[in-house]
């Protein structure tokens, strides 16, 4: 019997890289997953079917979570039709990097809209849900690029260590209500949106990786299910899963 049986997850950005290994491995813990997604439908239905075959309930849930109606809508659907809502990760996140000088209003307020509006809304959403049921946990992935510095990224660290500060705020005010609040701050992964990082650039984050590589997803993920699982204790807490690139 997996450690979060009877538990029911949503994922926000599940459909692939970070969110789909966190959705994946709540799954074999026994939790129902709910795997939202922005526009990629056939890769979050994938998700769903292989959670089926962990032997696992799934549902997926199209929300934009930059857009707060939808967020909030979002929350909600998944909240009734699970019967309730016990574990929220903020995943989803986006990237649009570009020197400061050249660094448009847009991208830096769709990237802070979508990373930190995307876990406000959706953990604003969930908090009465949570606060009902006495039980709640909240886990927003931050990344290492919000406690360092990162060329080209003024926008996205700022949503990271945006989301850092949210954590221990949201923690400290929920902390009677039995929801505790964490963040998972990742460095380097194999996904995606690591994978669009120039080559010449990858080589050179790579060599000051004290590991020695990149993080597997499912790494991080690992981190979720110890917050999910065995974090009663843990509140307004961050996670460092980084191979030692940040100490
Ligand atoms: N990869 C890294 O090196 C790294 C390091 C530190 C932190 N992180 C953080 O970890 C999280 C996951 O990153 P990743 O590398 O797995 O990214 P990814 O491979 O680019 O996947 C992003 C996921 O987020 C979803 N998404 C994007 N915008 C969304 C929106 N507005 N509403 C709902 N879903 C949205 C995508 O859905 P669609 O498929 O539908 O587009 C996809 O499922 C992000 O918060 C990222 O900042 C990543």
């Amino acid at each position: 019997m997996g450690r979060l049986e009877g538990k029911t997850a949503l994922v926000t950005g599940a459909s692939r890289g970070i969110g789909r290994a966190i959705a994946l491995e709540l799954a074999r813990e026994g939790a129902k997953v709910a795997i939202n997604y922005a526009s990629s439908e056939a890769k979050a239905q994938e998700v769903a079917d292989e959670v089926t075959k962990l032997g696992s309930t799934a549902m997926i849930v199209q929300a934009n979570v930059g857009v707060a109606q939808e967020a909030r809508a979002m929350v909600a659907r998944v909240a009734e039709e699970f019967a309730h809502l016990d574990i929220l990760v903020n995943n989803a996140g986006i990237t649009r990097d570009g020197m400061l000088t050249r660094m448009t209003d847009e991208q830096f307020m769709e990237v802070v809209q979508t990373n930190l509006g995307g876990c406000f809304f959706c953990t604003s959403a969930a908090i009465p849900i949570m606060t009902r049921q006495s039980f709640g946990r909240i886990i927003n992935i931050s990344s290492m690029n919000g406690q360092v510095a990162a060329i080209g990224q003024a926008n996205y660290s700022a949503s990271k260590g945006g989301i850092i500060a949210f954590t221990r705020t949201a923690a400290m005010e929920l902390s009677h209500s039995g929801i505790t609040v964490n963040s998972i701050a990742p460095g380097f992964t194999d996904t995606d949106m690591f994978a669009a990082v120039p080559g010449p650039i990858q080589a050179q984050i790579k060599a000051k990786i004290p590991l020695g590589r990149y993080a597997h997803p499912e790494e991080i993920a690992k981190a979720v299910i110890f917050l999910a699982a065995d974090g009663d204790y843990v509140t307004g807490q961050q996670i460092n899963v980084n191979g030692g690139a940040f100490m």
